[in-house]
């Protein structure tokens, strides 16, 4: 029998089985097998042991929105150091964006990107097919067959879908299947508050129209933020994500870092950062997704009209994160909720908890650790980080994905 790991003396934050308290927790091979205070049932030398004091074990995080960029764009990122560098930001499970070459709208696509994940991968991988074929904005691709494939939802990202007949079309599928259309909303000139505003709206009347599933990536605006609240009041089947650069980076990021800080939707104002923040508090935004969106140097130097949009994410979400936690605007266990419990609800409940028998997906943080953000040690080939050499507080320190230690600098073992 495979040795048991035993994770001992830890702060365990589970908001599945609301449990916020001091408890060791025992998996052996891929799965939980024991929660408790006191000593396991277990012989003494059947386990190691990983002492977790003054850390925080809750379960792996849940990206719902990320860019592995594999197949295409292997000089930005691949899907092993993808998931590596997931597995050093704390997620065991990443939901993968369909804008790849060939773009993520058939089957093949699809097989392919799970076995690649499957060989290469280190933590768990659900891709997004598109909702256009090409994601040219021309033609619904055939959602039926991409969801027997195995995708967890669809979208066009980092576009729109294209009009209001293809929306309809493809609401009404998400209504059959049950897996939802992933908007990134804007207007085909782009960037303005009153373009994300508008798509939204129009989302939300089609959503209303055909109950399909309409979820809203990267909320940034105050506006959106009300508007989704109004929606959610009339029981639209509606959910939403904000990034950590949207909950914790204003436009002031892009006078002092330029393209660094380029992003789609932009960073906007204060106002619309604490929009966000009470969003997430009272449930209207949903989830924290990261939308890593990794690019290399090159794409992203030049003027700024023409330099790539978008942030390596994986690795710094939690240490920015802990921010709002530090200032007072979230709990613990409500940042952990938008990280694992909430997002693995949209994933139909299969992860995101450390109930006893559930896969052992962990993550240990220190929630106080200080650390310098060191792009050139980050595992993800995208180094492309307005947080590049500034300090955070807080730093995953292990993460387990299906029972396996996939990243560590614990370095402290022991006996029981
Ligand atoms: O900044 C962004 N980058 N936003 C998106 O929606 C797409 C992403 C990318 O693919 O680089």
């Amino acid at each position: 029998m495979a040795k048991a790991l035993l994770i001992k003396g830890g702060h365990l934050v589970d908001p599945d089985q609301k449990i916020d308290c001091m408890s060791n927790l025992l998996i052996r091979e891929d799965k939980i097998i024991w929660l408790g205070q006191g000593k396991t049932m277990l012989a003494g030398s059947d386990y190691d042991v990983l002492i977790a004091d003054g850390l925080v074990v809750c379960p792996g995080f849940i990206d719902f929105h990320c860019h592995l960029r594999e197949p295409g764009f292997e000089d930005k990122e691949t899907i092993a150091t993808g998931t590596r560098a997931a597995a050093k930001g704390g997620f065991t499970t990443v939901c993968c964006m369909p804008n790849t070459k060939p773009p993520l709208d058939n089957e093949e696509t699809i097989k392919y990107v799970r076995s690649k994940a499957s060989k290469e991968g280190v933590v768990r991988v659900l891709p997004i097919g598109c909702v256009t074929v090409g994601r040219k904005g021309e033609t619904l691709v055939d959602m039926e067959t991409l969801a027997k494939a195995g995708v967890v939802g669809f979208s066009d990202d980092g576009d729109p879908v294209k009009t209001m007949a293809l929306m309809l079309q493809a609401l009404e599928k998400s209504r059959e299947l049950g897996l939802p259309v992933i908007d990134h909303c804007e207007d085909p000139v782009g960037g303005e508050p009153e373009g994300e505003e508008e798509i939204i709206a129009r989302d939300i009347g089609l959503a209303e129209k055909t109950g399909g599933w309409l979820h809203i990536a990267h909320v940034s605006t105050a506006g959106s933020v009300r508007l989704i609240r109004e929606a959610k009041t009339k029981g639209i089947r509606l959910t939403s994500e904000a990034t950590p650069h949207h909950l914790t980076l204003t436009e002031d990021a892009v006078v002092k870092f330029g393209t660094l800080a380029k992003v789609n939707p932009p960073l906007r104002t204060k106002q619309d950062v604490q929009a966000l923040i009470r969003g997430l508090k009272d449930g209207v935004i949903d989830i924290i997704a990261t939308d890593h969106a990794p690019h290399t140097l090159a794409d992203k130097q030049g003027d700024f009209a023409s330099a790539a949009s978008g942030i390596s994410g994986f690795e710094t979400a939690l240490g920015s994160l802990m921010g709002l936690l530090h200032s007072g605007s979230l709990t613990l266990s409500e940042l952990i909720a938008c990280l694992t419990t909430k997002p693995a609800g949209l994933l139909g409940g299969q992860f995101g908890s450390l109930k006893i028998g559930a896969v052992a997906d962990i993550t240990i943080f220190d929630p106080n650790k200080e650390w310098l953000v060191d792009v050139t040690k980050f595992v993800s080939k995208g180094k492309n980080t307005p947080l590049a050499a500034s300090m955070l507080r807080g730093k995953v320190m292990a993460t387990i994905s299906g029972g396996g230690l996939v990243y560590s600098e614990i370095i402290k073992s022991g006996k029981a």
